[in-house]
């Protein structure tokens, strides 16, 4: 082909140039407007996504605090703890310190007993600040090398939930849950030493303290031929909760053991465990590494919700049972209404199972589940109402 000739044609595709809608001549070279789209979008592909610029609310503990009131009942302290690490968080992630000046990551620990809202609380923080939020279990999470999900998972699952937005996920948010069950059994022993929850802590000290993790984008298994996506977990803020069953009896003996000679006979169940009252050390001792507990700078601890607080989480907070339920009766063109007493009873039996705000899902559903069986038979019947009373909590059953 001649120059002339080439000068016709697009030097990429070859398409002459009454082909195609424009072609761009230079000296030796010319080009077609298709080609040019063309190679637009893989330039654009190829670059690293924009990620949204961070909200200036994320950056202000009070606003942060603000939102999970609409959320969270109760938990004041845990709130405003919780707020102000991820405030501090997002700044410094976010602007840069002058060069002798490094701003150390505060990972946090949240403490609390089953259903007082360790979970909500972190999901709700994730929700606010619109970033991608992992919730995995300690439980399911093994050293490398064991069946079971390594620890690496997480970097794949956040990677996963950011859309493959490496730049997003590396500040993103992993909740680790139950992470006292991976605590290792007694003291000190090395027979009843439980290997495999101390190796898991140890798996995740490097992630938590950042590192460079190799992940696959699918976050499938590694597989030696699949291409590997570098995720920097340098910014990645770890919230990990966990019930801590047994804990307030370390510390109390802990406290007792301090004012030996003053009379007083703690119970454990006097000693709320609050954020100022739990020392790392009585963390070792629960079984934690103090590597790691040293890498979760900040401490909440959330305590039992009461009865006036429960009440409040069935009626009050923004997507409440209640309101879910009444959602779920109206499909079927029946209106469901709570008699205040209903609603005390119901929190009462939940108090009864200890098991936090969790109980009253069970309860709610236990007093509902005879109504919620002949609804269908409740709008034949023309009844377009149903009045939840006291007795009805008691002795559920269908009112036909
Ligand atoms: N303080 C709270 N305010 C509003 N709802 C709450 C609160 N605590 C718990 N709940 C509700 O109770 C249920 C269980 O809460 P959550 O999962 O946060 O408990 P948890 O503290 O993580 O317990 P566990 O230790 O068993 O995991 C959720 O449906 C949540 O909405
Ligand atoms: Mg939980």
């Amino acid at each position: 082909m001649t120059t002339e000739n080439k000068l016709t044609h697009c030097s990429f595709c070859n398409n002459h140039k009454d082909q195609v809608n424009k072609l761009i001549v230079g000296e030796q070279v010319a080009i077609c407007s298709d080609c040019i789209e063309l190679c637009n979008q893989l330039i654009t592909n190829d670059l690293p996504k924009e990620s949204d610029p961070i909200e200036d609310s994320n950056f202000d503990a009070e606003a942060i605090t603000a939102y999970l009131d609409d959320h969270v009942i109760g938990q004041d302290d845990a709130k405003k703890i919780l707020s102000v690490a991820i405030a501090n968080h997002y700044k410094r992630i976010t602007y840069h310190p002058p060069d002798d000046l490094e701003i150390t990551k505060g990972n946090v620990l949240l403490i609390g007993p089953t259903g007082s809202g360790k979970t909500l609380l972190a999901k709700s923080v994730a929700k606010f600040l619109n970033v991608p939020f992992v919730v995995a279990d300690a439980t399911s999470l093994t050293e490398a090398g064991y069946v079971g999900d390594d620890v690496e998972s997480l970097i794949s699952m956040l990677l996963a939930n950011a859309d493959g937005d490496i730049k997003l996920a590396e500040r993103g948010i992993i909740f680790i849950d139950e992470i006292d069950k991976i605590a290792r059994k007694g003291e000190s022993t090395s027979i009843t030493r439980d290997v495999s929850g101390e190796g898991v802590q140890q798996a995740l000290l490097k992630l938590v303290e950042g590192t460079v993790c190799r992940v696959s984008p699918s976050g499938g298994r590694k597989h030696p031929n699949s291409e590997m996506i570098e995720v920097n977990t340098k910014n990645i803020l770890f919230i990990a909760g966990g019930a801590f069953v047994g804990l307030s009896e370390l510390i109390k003996n802990r406290v007792q053991g301090t004012t030996i000679g003053f009379g007083a006979d703690i119970k454990a169940s006097d000693v709320e465990i609050s954020s100022d009252l739990v020392s790392p050390d009585d963390l070792t001792k629960f079984g934690m590494i103090p590597e790691f507990i040293g890498r979760f700078t900040t401490t909440v601890s959330l305590s039992e919700l009461d009865k006036t607080q429960l009440i409040r989480v069935l009626t009050e907070v923004k997507n409440n049972y209640i309101n879910q339920y009444k959602y779920l009766f109206s499909i079927d063109k029946v209106e469901l209404s709570f008699e205040d007493k209903a609603i005390e009873q119901i929190v009462d039996n939940c108090l009864k199972l200890k098991t936090g705000a969790r109980g009253l899902h069970t309860e709610i559903e236990r007093t509902l589940m005879p109504h919620m069986f002949y609804i269908r038979n409740y709008y034949k019947n023309g009844v377009e109402k149903i009045n939840i009373s006291q007795e009805l909590v008691l002795e559920p059953k269908a009112i036909l």
